[in-house]
C-alpha cells in the first residue's frame, strides 16, 4: 500500500510518500519538508501567513514528493492529510488539497489527527507493537498516552497550561533568541552553567502524570530581570538552567506516566518518544535514563521524524487505510481534535459508503 501524506497544521509545509507492506512494515519512499522562514521576525507563527505560505508552495512540494518517489497520482493507494489539529488556515490548505487529489484520481481519503501522526511515528521507524507509552512533547502538546492500538488512546497526562515546546520558545523570544525557540535554546545551553539559576520543578512528586510549565517559564524572567541587562553568558546560563529544570520535570512525570501505564493497561513494550522536543539531546538522554530505571525498551525516532513532516500523515493513513478506515468528501478540518477521540474501529466508527468513520468525533473539541 502506498500512500501520500500531507502536513500544514503549522509552519512547515511537507508531503512524503510512505510504503506499508501488508506484515505492516513501512518504508519512506520521499519526505519533503519545507520549514517556513516568514515568521522569525514575529518571534511565533503568525496563522495567516502560514496559511497562505502553504498555498503558495504546496503543490511544488507534492510535486517532488511524488517525484522523488517515483510515483503518479494512479500508482497510489490513497491521500492522507493532517485535518487537525492546528492552526486552521493551514489545515484547511492541506486538506482541501488532498480531497481535491482524491476525488480526481478516484483515491480514498484519510483525514489524519496529527497527534495520531505523531503517536504512530514508531510504528513505522521500529516497527513497535502496541501497547506502548508515548511521550509527545511539541509546540501545542504535552501528553503521556497510553498507545494501545491505532484510534486507541488513553491519555494519563497532559499539561495544565504552557507545551514543552511552548515554554522553550517562549524562554527563546524573552531572552532574545530567535524562533523557533527550543534548537536555538538547546544551542546556548550547551555551553552555559546548569546550576547558577535556582528555578523550580512544577508537578514533582504529584501522583498524577499531568504537567504544568508556566510557573517556570514566570521564574526564569524574574532571575533574567534581576540580573538584567544580560549578557551572552547569562543567556547561556539561563538556557542551561531552564534545560535542566525541564530535563528534571520530564524525568518525574514519565515515572509516574509509566507507573500509571503499568497499573491501567499492564506492561508497555516501550517507552515511545514523539514530537518536536524529542529532537533535544538533553530530552533524549533523561529518556534513556527512565526507560533504563523502569525495565523499558526505549524508542526515539530520527529527529527529522520527530519534528512536523508528511512521512508521519502517510503512514498513519496508510494504518487507518489497512484497518479498512476511510473519510468522506466532507471530512471538516478541525482546529481542536483530541487523541482521545479519534474514531477507532468501533462499529459504528467502520467506513460505510456515506460517511467515513472520523465523522463520529467531528465537531468535539479539547
Ligand atoms: O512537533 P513540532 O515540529 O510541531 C508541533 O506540532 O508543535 O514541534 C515544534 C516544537 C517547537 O516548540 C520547537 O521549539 C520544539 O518543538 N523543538 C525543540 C527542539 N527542536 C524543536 N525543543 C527543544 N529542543 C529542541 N532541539
Ligand atoms: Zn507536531
Amino acid at each position: 500500500m502506498v500512500i501520500l501524506g500531507i502536513e500544514t497544521t503549522c509552519d512547515e509545509t511537507a508531503a512524503a510518500v510512505v510504503e506499508r507492506s501488508e506484515s505492516g512494515q513501512g518504508k519512506i519512499l520521499s519526505n519533503i519538508v519545507l520549514s517556513q522562514n516568514d515568521h522569525a521576525a514575529f518571534g511565533g507563527v503568525v496563522p495567516e501567513i502560514a496559511a497562505r505560505a502553504h498555498v503558495e508552495s504546496l503543490d511544488h512540494v507534492i510535486r517532488k514528493a511524488m517525484a522523488d518517489a517515483g510515483h503518479n497520482f494512479n500508482t497510489i493507494d490513497g491521500v492522507a492529510a493532517a485535518a487537525g489539529p492546528g492552526l486552521i488556515g493551514g489545515v484547511i490548505v492541506g486538506l482541501t488539497t488532498a480531497k481535491a487529489i482524491a476525488l480526481v484520481n478516484e483515491k480514498p481519503l484519510i483525514a489524519v489527527n496529527h497527534l495520531e501522526a505523531h503517536a504512530l511515528t514508531a510504528r513505522l521507524t521500529n516497527g513497535t507493537a502496541f501497547p506502548y507509552c508515548l511521550f509527545l512533547a511539541s509546540g501545542g502538546h504535552t501528553q503521556i498516552v497510553a498507545v494501545r492500538g491505532v484510534g486507541d488512546y488513553l491519555r494519563l497526562g497532559s499539561t495544565l497550561d504552557d507545551a514543552i515546546g511552548e515554554a522553550f520558545d517562549k524562554t527563546a523570544k524573552l531572552l532574545g533568541l530567535g524562533y523557533p525557540g527550543g534548537p536555538q535554546v538547546e544551542a546556548e545551553a550547551k555551553t552555559g552553567n546548569p546550576t547558577r539559576f535556582t528555578l523550580p520543578r512544577p508537578m514533582h512528586g504529584k501522583p498524577n502524570a499531568d504537567f504544568s510549565l508556566s510557573g517556570l517559564k514566570t521564574a526564569l524572567r524574574l532571575e533574567a530581570e534581576k540580573i538584567a541587562p544580560i549578557n551572552d553568558q547569562d543567556v547561556r546560563d539561563l538556557c542551561a538552567s531552564f534545560q535542566q529544570a525541564v530535563v528534571d520535570v520530564v524525568a518525574d512525570r514519565l515515572r509516574t506516566g509509566m507507573k500509571l501505564f503499568r497499573e491501567r493497561c499492564g506492561n508497555p513494550t516501550a517507552l515511545v518518544a514523539a514530537g518536536g522536543v524529542a529532537a533535544n539531546d538533553a530530552i533524549r538522554k533523561v529518556l534513556h535514563r527512565v526507560a533504563f530505571e523502569v525495565g523499558s525498551a526505549l524508542v526515539v525516532p530520527p529527529a527529522a521524524l520527530c519534528t512536523d513532516n508528511g512521512a508521519m500523515v502517510a503512514w498513519a493513513g496508510a494504518e487507518r487505510l489497512a484497518l479498512g478506515l476511510s473519510d468522506t468528501l466532507d471530512t471538516p478540518p478541525q482546529a481542536r481534535w483530541p487523541l482521545t477521540s479519534v474514531a477507532s474501529l468501533a462499529p459504528s466508527n467502520v467506513v460505510s459508503p456515506k460517511f467515513g468513520g472520523r465523522r463520529a468525533a467531528a465537531g468535539r473539541t479539547e
